[in-house]
């Protein structure tokens, strides 16, 4: 082993070292404690089944997480909908006026249209309409960007050109920076307009451009140059539709998502996919549900909806099949949110003849998924593009119904399990809260906790019963830093998975929620957001990583481990709230520790995976022996997350400031010690014989 050791590995191992003795360092936080904790692993005691699809990925429409997020368009406010009295993101350039027109739709869908009243462009005046995209249109060099709309011009409309136009320095397109060609990134040109709607599109190439976010699209129309055009040229308004723009999108998928965003994901290695939500699926009101029939088809036929629970507009460009294309492209397995009659502002559906329509939509929609192309829904999906049908094992039905404080939950649950399981017996159901007159088959739990929660609970699942329903963690996350996670957070998250993952005969799947968060000024919804970003690039924070080294390092079976001399601290649990109210009642102090793991071993392999998180302030010496396995190589590798301080974070300004460290490392076998760093995550695969 030591002879074979590539150079690579041996800068890799100095990185290591070099970090490590960095860390050692930066005062006394880096001694080790007097105690040296012993961990005891019985690699023939297998005490749990790793669950297959423990590791996944929850998602919603919430701080901006499709719409300005994963999903690729770069028009903000395509569809002149997102306000009814406002052309909200969109300005007139030149000589122009702007406004929405109910009475020229281009469908029932898509009833506003935008109008250019630009009648009297100069020669060299041209007027339009310019929109800057979700905080900047982000513009790459040599790349393709496609721009499609739909117009109609009430006489001679056109040429149009279609340009993007850097904007740098200045907040908006003034005529000369559409005219200068210095600033022009990219354009093409209708060549006329036709009376009647339809769609136009153009291919926007860009040369060797710096890259930046600072653009707009522009589409500006002006007198025709020739002598002759201009004879039979009358101007007069022209009317827009669905504005949009995209850039390369993730294995070129058509309508699809950014590319920088799903390598994020891809890199987590999900097993499943949870949505449409969260509040996203419920809506405040059962019109503003996430329906799935209006989110399919082409996306000119979507009306779009008010994301009310999260307060702004959502085209639904991200609809049911755009989400199951999502799963395909990342190998990922749906985990399909139905909505069950209760939405957030406390509207709900009475159980009996009332939900039967939503009974059936829920059908229809696991047949959409599911079903082959001779079922009614199943052919509807190949209409739309996919013909296969897609894997499905897991439907939740609803969300967080404990907030239905009418009690009608038992009853919705009954009647949609009752409808499911007749159709599907196969489908595992998921109920968001306890049930008594059916036996889910899962239910769903939610977490959102400060560190040192999570640090205090990680047996959390050890004792419960393995008799009853199994557990899907649906949304969970330590809720320390903003807009994403700090170290800290990541602390207590690789904890708590560490009690998730030893329990993942109970715990068959988990995620963390929210996954996403645009981190412009006024994009954020909710603290504490797995993955960052802005127009331009994208970021993991702390916990990010941390996902990222536990879900790429599950193992098959969780072996059985004891612990000695674990370190620990004293922590005052925060006051209890009711109602809003804290409780005047302390309760006890508790001693939590500050040394957390798990072992599991990996199948074909036999590689033991040890994963350690040392949330003190302090290095901690472990003691590692491992039982029942003959052997184990002196050399092995680790992956450590450490931080100078907890309240260290990435962010889009400094995104890899926190980043996991791969190396060898020796000395390893069937007993060895290792210093685990403060503020540290450890993933170390040991080579069994
Ligand atoms: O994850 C954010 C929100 O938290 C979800 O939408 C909801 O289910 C929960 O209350």
């Amino acid at each position: 082993m030591q002879t074979n050791r590539t150079l690579t590995q041996r800068l890799r191992q100095l990185s290591l070292a070099l970090l490590l003795a960095s860390l050692s360092a930066t005062g006394s936080s880096a001694q080790t404690t007097n105690t040296v904790t012993v961990l005891k692993i019985q690699a023939d005691q297998i005490a749990a089944k790793v669950s297959p699809k423990l590791y996944g990925l929850m998602t919603e429409e919430i701080n901006y997480s499709y719409e300005g997020g994963l999903y690729g368009e770069l028009i903000r406010n395509r569809t002149f909908k997102a306000s009814p009295t406002n052309t909200l993101f969109w300005s007139a350039v030149g000589n122009a006026a702007i406004s929405l027109d109910t009475n020229q739709p281009l469908n029932a869908a898509l009833n506003v249209s935008l109008k250019l009243d630009a009648s009297k462009p100069g020669d060299k005046a041209p007027a339009g309409i310019a929109n800057a995209g979700f905080w900047g249109i982000p513009l790459r060099p040599n790349t393709t960007y496609h721009a499609s709309f739909y117009a109609r011009a009430k006489y001679s409309g056109g040429p149009l050109t279609v340009s993007l136009v850097s904007v740098l320095g200045t907040n908006d397109v003034k005529v000369e920076a559409v005219t200068d060609a210095t600033l022009t990134q990219a354009s093409a040109v209708v060549p006329a307009v036709s009376r009647k709607w339809r769609k136009y599109e153009v291919t926007l190439m860009t040369g060797n451009i710096a890259p930046s976010k600072e653009n707009k699209l522009v589409i500006t129309t002006a007198k025709p140059k020739s002598w002759w055009a201009k004879l039979w040229w009358k101007p007069g308004p022209v009317w827009f539709s669905q504005v949009s723009l995209f850039p390369p999108t993730f294995k070129n998928r058509a309508n699809g998502n950014r590319p920088d965003i799903m390598q994020l994901l891809a890199d987590m290695q999900p097993s499943f996919l949870r949505f449409p939500g969260g509040n996203y699926l419920e809506g405040n009101t059962i019109a503003t549900r996430f329906d799935w029939k209006k989110t399919i088809g082409d996306i000119s036929e979507r009306p779009g909806h008010m994301n009310d629970g999260w307060r702004y507009w959502s085209t639904d460009g991200m609809g049911l099949l755009e989400f199951l294309g999502w799963c395909e492209d990342l190998q990922m397995e749906p985990v399909l949110a139905v909505y069950a009659g209760y939405s957030l502002r406390g509207q709900h559906v009475t159980p009996g003849p009332d939900l039967n329509p939503y009974v059936q939509d829920a059908l229809d929609e696991i047949e959409y998924v599911t079903g082959d192309t001779s079922t009614t829904w199943g052919a509807r999906r190949a209409k739309d593009g996919h013909p296969a049908p897609f894997p499905l094992e897991y439907v939740e039905i609803g969300n967080e119904d404990w907030f239905d404080r009418s009690g009608s939950y038992d009853g919705r649950f009954a009647q949609i399990f009752d409808a499911i399981k007749a159709k599907y017996p196969k489908l595992q159901l998921i109920a968001t809260t306890k049930v008594s007159t059916r036996t889910p088959d899962v239910i769903d739990d939610h977490f959102y906790r400060t560190s040192m929660q999570m640090q205090s609970d990680t047996h959390h699942y050890d004792n419960t019963a393995r008799t009853g329903p199994k557990i899907f963690v649906g949304e969970w996350a330590t809720r320390e830093g903003a807009p994403t996670p700090n170290m800290n957070a990541a602390l207590g998250d690789a904890a708590w998975m560490t009690g998730m993952e030893r329990n993942s005969d109970l715990v068959v799947m988990h995620c963390y929620a929210p996954l996403f968060v645009n981190v412009n000024p006024g994009a954020m919804q909710w603290r504490t957001d797995l993955i960052g970003y802005d127009a331009m690039t994208s970021y993991g924070s702390p916990a990010y990583y941390a996902q990222k080294m536990f879900s790429a390092n599950r193992g098959d079976v969780v072996l059985a481990t004891t612990a000695e001399n674990l370190p620990t601290r004293d922590w005052q649990p925060p006051n209890p709230r009711r109602n809003g109210a804290a409780s005047t009642n302390l309760p006890a102090m508790q001693k939590v520790p500050t040394l957390f793991y798990n072992v599991t071993r990996e199948a074909p392999s036999g590689t033991i995976i040890l994963k350690v998180v040392n949330s003190g302030g302090a290095a901690q010496d472990v003691q590692v022996e491992v039982g029942g396995v003959p052997s184990i190589d002196a050399s092995g590798s680790a992956i450590v997350l450490s931080a100078g301080a907890p309240e260290d974070t990435n962010s889009i300004t400094e995104p890899n400031k926190i980043v996991p460290v791969t190396a060898t490392v020796d000395g390893l076998g069937k007993n060895f010690t290792r210093m685990f760093a403060p503020y540290s995550i450890t993933v170390l695969r040991l080579k069994a014989r």
